[in-house]
């Protein structure tokens, strides 16, 4: 029988918005399945079953779903910390570090997710594996000024790397007008070690490794839902 990914999805992103109460800060991911989320709690809060709340986007993509569908916003400004988040994955590994960035988003996800206490990743079950870069590229945002070099440097370290590109052949260009490497490490051993050699490398801006940001992973299969928690990752390193 088929996978109903779709169903999964939404079963995924309705249980993460029961979470969210009445009167918080809410983050919003990016992708289908956080979509999903968004559109539920524009439907919560139309009904007046939540109020009082408040939402960041993380990307201008989201920002204009968000307009359309009257969700009030806020922005950095006004709140530095963000109640609840509810975002998607690209691969989930056992221990909730996550590959994200398959929207080019990462960015502004991580921003939120790190000025965020309870960050729910919510996916389908065929987003999880033993080990990140199993079955991801990791996406690498890097400047457009040197943008090869840090191909060359990301190909020293292992990686299969490949300029993200449009449709039409020109190179995708995220909110912040830089360029994306998805870089194919394979099954990645030492994601921590990783992590600190490319955020030490002038030029990359940011990368897709979303190391111990997750608090919740609400992961939806053919047989129900798994939430998996980790009370101790909750976030206050803002
Ligand atoms: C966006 O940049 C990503 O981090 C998304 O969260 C990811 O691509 C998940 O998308 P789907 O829910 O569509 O799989």
């Amino acid at each position: 029988m088929a996978l109903d990914l779709t169903g999964m999805k939404r079963k995924a992103a309705e249980r993460a918005v029961t979470f969210i109460h009445s009167g918080q800060v809410v983050g919003l991911g990016e992708g289908s399945t956080a979509n999903l989320a968004i559109r539920h709690l524009a439907e919560l809060l139309r009904l007046g079953r939540l109020t009082d709340i408040v939402c960041i986007p993380t990307s201008l993509q989201v920002e204009r779903l968000a307009q359309e569908l009257a969700i009030p916003l806020t922005s950095f400004e006004d709140h530095q910390i963000i109640d609840i988040t509810i975002d998607g994955a690209d691969e989930v590994d056992h221990e909730m570090n996550l590959i994200k960035g398959g929207g080019g988003a990462l960015l502004r996800e991580k921003i939120v997710a790190q000025a965020t206490r309870r960050e729910i990743i919510v996916v389908d079950e065929t987003k999880c594996s033993a080990a990140l870069g199993t079955n991801w590229a990791a996406p690498v945002e890097v400047m457009p000024f040197g943008w090869q070099s840090q191909r060359n440097f990301l190909k020293s370290l292992g990686a299969d790397v490949t300029l993200r590109l449009l449709g039409n052949g020109q190179p995708f260009e995220t909110d912040q007008g830089n360029v994306i490497l998805d870089s194919n490490f394979g099954p990645i051993s030492n994601p921590v070690e990783l992590s600190e050699r490319l955020s030490r490398r002038a030029g990359i801006v940011e990368h897709g490794l979303f190391l111990n940001l997750a608090t919740d992973v609400i992961e939806a299969g053919a047989i129900g839902i798994r939430h998996i928690k980790h009370e101790e990752s909750v976030n206050d390193s803002h």
